[in-house]
């Protein structure tokens, strides 16, 4: 058995989607910690992305900040070419698809708008980036792929049918490629519980489901970091034996 690289990325190159906020900073701010070169995705933030790839370079790690549409084919090929011309930056060993939006409304008064664009985002984006990324994984012969779902893709939420039905198929869509893909390339996904971001926030959600949302044995959001984490062990070596796995960084939300 070849030894442990433990949770060292040295040497590899991460591609996180949504990485301007949220979850997604914290993981490409943490991937880079731990010795990742790192392209921070974001839709519409620039100066937010600046600021994560200005953070990681500080820290003496490489960085890239890119615009994309992730749950749009036609824009993360012309991403793929934009990066295919980035000097110094290599082939994506290791794909965090983290970028997402959530929307509260009484399933009887969701259009076929909200329910295409939810589908679209939270779940095709996975679709577009791992078709788009893994025939250079498969070239390779290695690669990682993290898949960000949510603990409500198991649970359910009244008012969310949309996100829940697209992230309990971020779930099917990545026990299907661990199959398909493995041994070469790992796929796995977190399912994260509440986490203290835009996404969970009065601007968001009413003030019933994000009580809700605290109703766990832990009784507080995660920080975002603490889902990083996830992505970080996910993305290592220390996970090699994982395949198809939803891991639950949730506060007791869901205990399988
Ligand atoms: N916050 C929570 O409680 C929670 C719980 C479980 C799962 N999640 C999941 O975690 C992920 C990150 O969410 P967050 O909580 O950090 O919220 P967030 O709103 O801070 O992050 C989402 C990011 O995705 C980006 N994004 C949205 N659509 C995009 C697109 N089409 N292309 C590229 N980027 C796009 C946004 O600009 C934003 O930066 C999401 O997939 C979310 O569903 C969040």
């Amino acid at each position: 058995m070849s030894a442990f690289n433990g949770l060292s990325l040295e040497g590899r190159t991460a591609l996180v989607t949504g990485a301007a906020s949220g979850i997604g900073r914290a993981t490409a701010l943490l991937l880079a910690q731990s010795g990742a070169a790192v392209v921070v995705n974001h839709l519409g933030r620039a100066p937010e992305a600046q600021s994560v790839v200005d953070q990681i370079t500080a820290g003496g790690c490489k960085a890239w900040a890119v615009e994309a549409d992730v749950s749009s084919s036609k824009d993360v090929v012309r991403m793929l070419a934009q990066l295919a011309q980035m000097p110094g930056l290599g082939p994506i060993d290791v794909l965090v698809n983290n970028a997402g939006i959530i929307q509260e409304k009484p399933f009887l008064e969701t259009t076929d708008e909200d329910w295409a664009r939810m589908l679209s985002v939270d779940l095709g984006s996975v679709f577009v980036m791992c078709r788009a990324l893994l025939p250079g994984m498969v070239a390779r012969g290695h690669g990682v792929v993290v898949n960000i779902a949510s603990d409500l893709g198991v649970l359910g939420r009244a008012g969310f049918a949309p996100y829940c039905a697209a992230k309990a198929g971020v779930i099917g869509l990545t026990r299907s490629l661990a199959r398909e893909f493995a041994p070469a390339i790992r796929v796995n996904a977190i399912a994260p519980g509440p986490v203290e971001t835009a996404m969970l926030s009065p601007d968001s959600m009413s003030a019933e489901t994000l009580a809700l949302e605290l109703d766990i044995p832990q009784r507080r959001f995660a920080h975002p970091e603490e889902i990083a984490a996830t992505a970080l062990f996910l993305a290592s070596d220390l996970s090699r034996f994982y395949c198809g796995q939803v891991l639950g960084p949730n506060g007791g939300s869901v205990m399988p």
